[in-house]
């Protein structure tokens, strides 16, 4: 067994941890750009939790906001722009994954001295960057603990990650009360993202015990209490148990890659606008179904976990249930059954299937699927 296994420098986690933040920025930098987005937390004041501890020391902040989801390579050129303009040392992203992403990439691409295409298409980065600390304030994206950036690219149509060893955060910093205010579309939608990012990376053709461990408590945690965050967003433990869950999530798929749900998950999202965490939601259980016998085992262990087979059940027969589980989930957190209801036409899909086939995480998927596999499972989806 060979692997190197990749986390940011610290980890801070609980509830109120935002109130470190000061000294979190003190330790990096005296000038800070502060990514951040114009969502829930801006409207509910919430932002004052993060704000609050940067302004209380005596570091200068600049301000980067309305930052929009699903970002483009334009999208970084802005903020890199003005983190230049600005000359800071440190970069602050509060937000979900699309706020996180165009934070890590400005810190990241700082001192490059190529177009942010550029390192899109493959450029060579030469130089670290910036530190960065990561905020979320979403429990889904995984971004706080993640070496890539993912962009879109309306020129081209492609959406894919930039990704650098030296691109995880500093530090991030996981406060599960900033994630209070969320919508409860976008609670089910990252929630299920998250869960995605659990049960591909540990069913990943790259996984090992060390990121299994990660995985496996991940998906146990979020089955357990995504429903209840999502039915009553005020309900702390859920929030807390959710955002741990996506947060450990979010070191395994790092570390172990993820599957077929997000090398089509990418293009999907990009033809028709769609948001990365509902595509996924929507296709999981699909791929659950297409990986099962390559992967009843893993199912079944997590099934037993969740107790929703007996000890004694079949492999097979465990992980069935699994992936009644998790369809289930989907019904109860409204999220539609097929793409077919969100936008998805039946002319697209060779296109579609075709801008999957070279996805490093269609690689690490435990059953190989290729090009008529895709076909199928998005015909299916009609
Ligand atoms: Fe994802």
């Amino acid at each position: 067994m060979l692997f190197d296994f990749l986390v940011p420098q610290r980890i801070i986690f609980g509830p109120g941890c935002a109130g470190r933040l000061g000294e979190e920025a003190r330790i990096f930098g005296k000038k800070l750009l502060l990514c951040m987005g114009k969502g829930s937390l801006q409207t509910s004041g919430m932002i004052e939790r993060v704000i609050a501890p940067l302004e209380s020391t005596d570091r200068e902040i600049v301000y980067c906001g309305g930052i929009a989801p699903e970002p483009t390579l334009e999208s970084v050129e802005e903020s890199l722009k003005i983190a230049r303009e600005y000359e800071v040392d440190l970069v602050v992203g509060v937000g979900g994954g699309s706020v996180l992403d165009v934070a890590k990439a400005t810190a990241g691409l700082y001192y490059g001295d190529g177009t942010v295409k550029e390192y899109f298409e493959g450029k060579e980065l030469k130089l670290p960057g910036l530190p960065w600390i990561a905020v979320p304030t979403t429990s889904g994206s995984g971004a706080e603990v993640t070496k890539n950036a993912v962009l879109s690219d309306p020129d081209s149509g492609r959406k894919q990650s930039i990704r650098w060893d030296s691109w995880l955060a500093s530090t991030a910093v996981v406060d599960p009360v900033l994630t209070m205010t969320m919508p409860r579309h976008i609670t089910a939608q990252s929630g299920m993202d998250a869960l995605t990012h659990a049960l591909e990376a540990y069913t990943s053709r790259w996984s090992y015990p060390l990121t299994d461990g990660l995985a496996l408590e991940a998906v146990i945690l979020i089955c357990r209490n995504l429903y209840s965050a999502y039915n009553k967003g005020s309900d702390k433990e859920a929030r807390q148990q959710v955002a741990l869950g996506s947060l450990m999530a979010g070191i395994a798929l790092n570390n172990a890659r993820v599957g077929a749900v997000h090398a089509l998950a990418h293009p999907v999202g990009m033809r028709y606008h769609l948001a990365h965490g509902l595509v996924c939601a929507v296709l999981l259980p699909q791929i659950m179904e297409f990986n099962l016998t390559a992967v009843a085992e893993k199912y079944a262990r997590v099934a037993k976990e969740l107790h929703l087979a007996n000890k004694d059940a079949s492999s097979l027969d465990a992980a069935e249930r699994l992936v009644h589980f998790v369809r289930m989930l989907q019904k109860r957190l409204q999220i539609p059954a097929k793409l077919g209801d969100v936008g998805l036409q039946e002319e697209d899909i060779p296109g579609l299937a075709e801008s999957a086939l070279p996805s490093g995480s269609l690689a690490a998927n435990p059953r190989t699927a290729v090009y008529s596999d895709l076909v199928n499972i998005l015909e299916a989806n009609l």
